[in-house]
């Protein structure tokens, strides 16, 4: 089923997929059949109390942290479908580490330039009315290493500090009202409950729009890892200001100015000034398959697929190159369009052998279109590292393997 507009320059998929549907059909080897029958001859496995994936899917894929002491682990992107990511893939980093929290003792204080300061049990927020939301979190450093045209290797490297998923929860407007909000009120203050009590401070504009304090992630409770029980969600907006294992929000009339608003997670420019709360993601895409590391098996039918996603709204075009930028093909976008979450685009393509500089460009419903790095260094020179939302290259080689481009 197709929702996204057929614009004329996009190419037709059934031109495309004739040859290839012979060359799988005639891939299917003796010996697939014999280990296909064997399974089918065993009794299989009990039902299991939790469900993991197939043995046969490739672990060293997972987000797995580089080492040891890393505070962050990255989604693979390239290996998933859809647009939601598994909570277990959903991207991590703390700060200072993953607390343990008992929903049975945990609570949430809302006080601050309120008419009534109140706290708040788990059992509380569930009993309130409640909303379900896809969204995507996406790190502020995510694609830091783009700043260079040398650029990471593989797509979990390079855009996998962002991750999708469905929130469950009570939006903070529901809550606001039910404390009473004083005149002169213009901001909160989010606290987690992490050994660095993690504060990020948002306008109050945004938390009375669409700003959520999630118990729920893609239809179960919210991962220890993603803030279990209980996180801010503040759609659109770099990661760090969705405040995970949220225990306190102030209301105030300015921001806290806490070190993660200041010391960081800030924009330094040419001048010697600096960006601050620089909170919305702008529109961003990346292919995914075929992306760096990956090997393309031969000549023909390639389906280009990736994401697309936008912190001001929903995802109206992705646009496609095969030729490093020169010209451009409308991407399908098939499947769920939602506002602030990763949107799925597809493109066909028949790759004749040759080398191939393939790019992605995401544009949103503000009209805003993705900039190339050339754009966004004469705007924000070379010191900062946040924000990095430009269009990502990948060459494609003759002998089929994929990597990073410079672009
Ligand atoms: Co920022």
């Amino acid at each position: 089923m197709t929702t996204g507009k057929r614009g004329s320059q996009r190419p037709s998929r059934r031109a495309f997929i004739g040859l290839a549907g012979a060359a799988a059909a005639g891939s299917l080897h003796p010996a697939a059949r014999a280990q296909t029958a064997d399974a089918i001859r065993d009794l299989g496995e009990t039902p299991s109390d939790y469900g993991r994936p197939s043995p046969f899917e490739d672990s060293k894929r997972w987000s797995r942290a580089p080492d040891a002491t890393a505070s962050s682990s990255n989604t693979p992107l390239a290996d998933l479908e859809g647009i939601v990511t598994p909570s277990g893939l959903h991207f991590e980093r703390h700060h200072t580490g993953v607390p343990a929290i008992d929903p049975d003792t945990h609570r949430l204080t809302i006080h601050g330039l309120v008419e009534r300061p109140l706290v708040f049990t788990m059992d509380d927020l569930v009993r309130m009315p409640s909303a379900s939301r896809f969204h995507f979190i996406e790190c502020s450093g995510n694609s830091a290493r783009e700043w260079s045209p040398a650029g990471a290797p593989n797509v979990q490297m390079s855009h996998g500090l962002a991750s999708c998923s469905e929130w469950t929860g009570v939006l903070l407007a529901d809550l606001l009202d039910e404390v009473g909000l004083k005149a002169e009120a213009s901001w909160i203050v989010a606290e987690g409950a992490d050994a660095g009590l993690m504060s990020r401070s948002v306008p109050l504009e945004r938390a009375l729009d669409d700003v959520m304090i999630a118990y729920g992630q893609n239809g179960e409770a919210v991962r220890p890892e993603q803030g279990y029980p209980l996180r801010l969600l503040v759609p659109g907006c770099e990661g760090s200001i969705s405040v995970k294992w949220l225990r306190r929000i102030e209301v105030a009339h300015m921001p806290s100015m806490a070190r993660d608003e200041t010391s960081k997670y800030t924009d330094l420019l040419p001048d010697g000034k600096a960006r601050q709360f620089t909170l919305v993601m702008d529109a961003k895409s990346v292919i995914t398959r075929p992306s760096g590391e990956q090997k393309l098996d031969g000549p023909g039918f390639v389906e280009i697929r990736g994401l697309a996603w936008s912190g001001r709204g929903t995802i109206s075009r992705v646009e496609v190159s095969t030729d490093g930028g020169d010209s451009w093909v409308d991407a399908e976008i098939e499947g769920p369009r939602y506002a602030k979450a990763f949107t799925r685009f597809r493109s066909p393509w028949r790759w004749d052998g040759g080398r191939h500089v393939l790019m992605s460009r995401a544009t949103d419903d503000t009209g805003y279109v993705q900039p190339t790095l050339a754009a966004l260094l004469e705007t924000r020179g070379r010191s900062t590292i946040y924000h990095n939302n430009r269009i990502k290259a990948w060459e494609v080689h003759e002998s089929g393997e994929v990597t990073n481009a410079e672009a």
